[in-house]
């Protein structure tokens, strides 16, 4: 098929089977993400948050978008607001990535970055608190929300969340990196439509408050928060399981190594939490596990990828563990 726009090439996605020794004892399948048109699983909800939008009336093509976000969704709703002729402002922090600033910067009709800490020592509630000046000032502006807009769980409800249950059969289990929650909320309730007796579970990062974790300093983006998304009281979840950043790395190296896989962080994390909850477990049927891979590791250069990035990080925690 030829496409008029890339752009438009969103889904549909690659799933493969990991056959490894460390998971016998299960049937692994990974959905591969990172093969949408801006690299990651945020372009479903970014092309069908615009629709859904301008065909509701809800925007039109004189409204500003204006979103917090210094990673995927950033880089996602900029290429789709351009496309569609929309105004974008995007409100990021100095914790951005240069390569994801860049990108941003480039596609944007304006960056806002904010630079004063909030009191828990992270931006998210600074980058709220500007995003919610800058709907006060904007004429005909809209606030995409990722957090609290259902539309952006319903985003992958009737995308991805439909994949994969005509792409897998009976399934048993699926397990998906938390952030915003849209992905898990819009997957998990078209999984359990299905297929009542899977089990969702959502896997988060030491640090991140999501789940009633402590806050704790977190160094990989795209998973974890730093408040609890509203989007998540929609969701229908089995099980948490946390995993730590070092694990999160090791694994994001495994799958490169091992699987030809070269994926970012949550990714890592996801393997992480499926390897560390069927340890030691014999089935008498091997269960049916489904992963997401959000994001490819190309993003994650200076830092997962990066030695010396990781050398510190070993030596960070070894000292805040003392
Ligand atoms: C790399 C990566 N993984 C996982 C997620 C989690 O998705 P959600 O925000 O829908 O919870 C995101 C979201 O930005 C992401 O960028």
């Amino acid at each position: 098929m030829v496409y008029e726009r890339i752009i438009e090439k969103v889904g549909e996605t690659p799933v493969i089977q990991i056959n490894s020794n460390k998971l016998s004892n299960i049937d692994l399948f990974a959905k591969l993400e990172f093969y949408n048109p801006t690299g990651s699983v945020k372009d479903r909800a970014s092309n069908y948050l615009i629709n859904k939008l301008l065909e509701m009336n809800i925007i039109n093509k004189d409204t500003t978008i204006i979103e917090s976000s210094s990673g995927n969704f950033g880089i996602s709703l900029s290429t789709y607001c351009k496309h569609y002729g929309l105004k974008f402002y995007c409100v990021i922090d100095p914790l951005i990535s240069p390569i994801n600033e860049m990108i941003i910067q480039s596609l944007c009709t304006a960056v806002i970055k904010v630079q004063e800490p909030d009191s828990s020592g992270g931006y998210l509630l600074k980058r709220i608190e500007k995003v919610k000046e800058l709907v006060e000032k904007i004429p005909n502006s809209y606030w995409v929300n990722q957090y609290g807009n259902l539309y952006n769980a319903e985003a992958y409800f009737y995308t991805l969340g439909n994949e994969i249950v005509q792409e897998i059969s009976d399934i048993d289990y699926l397990f998906m990196g938390v952030s915003s929650g849209g992905t898990i909320t819009g997957v998990s309730r078209k999984i359990k439509e299905v297929n009542p007796s899977a089990k969702i579970i959502a896997v988060d990062i030491i640090g991140s408050v999501i789940f009633g974790g402590n806050p704790q300093k977190r160094h990989i983006p795209g998973i974890g928060s730093s408040m609890v998304p509203d989007i998540l009281t929609h969701a229908v979840i089995d099980d948490v399981v946390m995993v730590d950043e070092l694990t999160t790395i090791n694994m994001c190296h495994y799958l490169l190594q091992e699987h030809s896989v070269f994926v970012g962080g949550s990714s890592g994390s996801v393997l992480g939490a499926v390897m560390k909850y069927f340890a030691g477990r014999n089935f008498e049927k091997k269960p049916k596990v489904v992963v997401v891979f959000p994001d490819r590791g190309d993003r994650y250069a200076s830092t997962i990828y990066n030695e010396e990035w990781v050398h510190d990080l070993k030596k960070y925690f070894d000292r805040v563990q003392i």
